[in-house]
């Protein structure tokens, strides 16, 4: 441990990220219960002002609890037990969106790419020409394992025509890159604060189309759940929301205050400006580490993530792993993520979401990463070029 630090570590994983100001004042102030006047008041425009980042008119709702949640009320709004989902993937997190899809006892069935690829329109179009009988299409907007944002519009385009149902995972791009969730024809979208927004986990917001509310209201699917059960959400939406008490349980408050904030932050940046902003900040680190001589696992830069950068390690550092992320902790402070499944031992992920998508907190992080290389004996530039590589690339951006 370098005992020159004593500050509080960053935080450059993939999420959760560094918190804006304006949610931590959040967190130091009043606590409220999760129903009453007073939180009703205070809970007014959480769901307005997600909608915007949604770009979405449907009806949208708060969920207490993890991205996955909102995953799996996707799911089981939109196909009954037995009935066929298509699932794109392309990563670990692909994956788990279709194992959540099998354990809700639909038919899966799985349309894969290479991790660093993309599943191209073309081959989805010649799927759902095989699966006629499919339900809906289930998709990440961007693999958080590989650094791949996925061309979502062109999969939801080809699934809506062929009237199926669209479920999208948006965890790790929400208020981070492009969302229209009304001009895309997303049935199901879910969002959460604690990566692009700089928020804190716990409050999920979960935009649902009126076909698919109606659906699950009319029991034409029935999903044998409660907490992510429309059905369920409707009636406390219609019968307890006058007393500040819209969802069916008990919410930590701030939780949804904090994502309040940090929706409103996102807001009066502008969101074009704030998605111009994450594509420049990663195009720059992702030219940075090149000079590096690290390889990018996304294998082509126009499907390169915005906010999440995967780069595959050379050989020479392969079984080194735990030095390079203890010593990015121990010596700089600077939490970065290994890879995810099969490249855990042979990649890094670096986060560069909201607050972190600055060259304040990039150009430390490049600092370390390539010092953390020389300490271990690999360097193909020195730390110095690899940062002028970065503001090379901010320039001509
Ligand atoms: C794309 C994506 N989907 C789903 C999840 C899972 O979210 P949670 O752990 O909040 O359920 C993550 C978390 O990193 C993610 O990046």
């Amino acid at each position: 441990m370098n005992h020159n630090w004593f500050e509080d570590p960053i935080l450059m994983i993939p999420g959760p990220t560094e918190l804006h100001p304006r949610v931590k004042e959040v967190l130091t102030g009043r606590f409220y219960p999760h129903y009453g006047p007073e939180w009703r008041e205070q809970y007014s425009g959480i769901e307005e002002a997600v909608k915007k980042i949604f770009k979405t008119k449907n009806e949208t709702i708060i969920m207490p609890g993890p991205g996955c949640l909102g995953l799996e009320l996707g799911v089981v709004s939109v196909a009954n037990r037995g009935e066929k989902i298509v699932a794109l993937t392309n990563g670990f997190f692909g994956d788990r969106f279709a194992e959540i899809a099998s354990y809700c006892g639909t038919e899966v069935v799985i349309l894969d790419s290479p991790p660093g690829f993309v599943v191209s329109p073309e081959t989805l179009r010649e799927s759902l020409d095989n699966h006629p009988d499919a339900t809906a299409l289930i998709c990440v907007q961007n693999e958080s394992a590989a650094g791949v944002l996925n061309p979502i519009q062109s999969y939801t385009k080809i699934a809506k025509k062929r009237g199926l149902f669209t479920v999208v995972d948006s965890i790790s791009s929400f208020g981070g890159a492009e969302l229209d969730v009304d001009g895309w024809s997303i049935d199901v979208c879910v969002g959460y604060p604690n990566k692009c927004l700089s928020g804190i986990p716990g409050a999920l917001p979960v935009s649902i189309s009126d076909e698919v509310w109606e659906r699950v209201e009319r029991g034409i699917v029935r999903p044998s759940s409660w907490i992510t059960n429309l059905r369920v959400w409707r009636w406390y939406r219609r019968n307890w929301a006058a007393s500040g008490h819209p969802y069916p349980t008990t919410v930590n408050t701030y939780s949804y205050l904090a994502l309040k904030a940090a929706a409103e932050v996102a807001l009066e940046e502008g969101l074009e400006k704030r998605y111009e902003r994450h594509k420049r900040m990663a195009a720059a680190f992702r030219a940075a580490v090149k000079k590096m001589g690290l390889e990018l696992i996304s294998k082509n830069e126009e499907y390169a993530s915005p906010t999440i950068t995967a780069a595959a390690l050379p050989p020479s550092l392969h079984g080194k792993i735990d030095q390079i992320v203890g010593n990015m902790f121990e010596e700089f402070r600077i939490m970065i993520s290994r890879g995810i499944a099969a490249t855990e031992k042979t990649a890094i992920r670096v986060g560069h979401m909201g607050l972190t998508a600055s060259p304040r907190y990039l150009v430390p992080t490049l600092t370390a990463l390539s010092e953390t290389f020389r300490s271990l004996g690999y360097q193909t530039c020195s730390t110095g070029e690899a940062v002028e590589s970065f503001y090379e690339a901010l320039r001509q951006g």
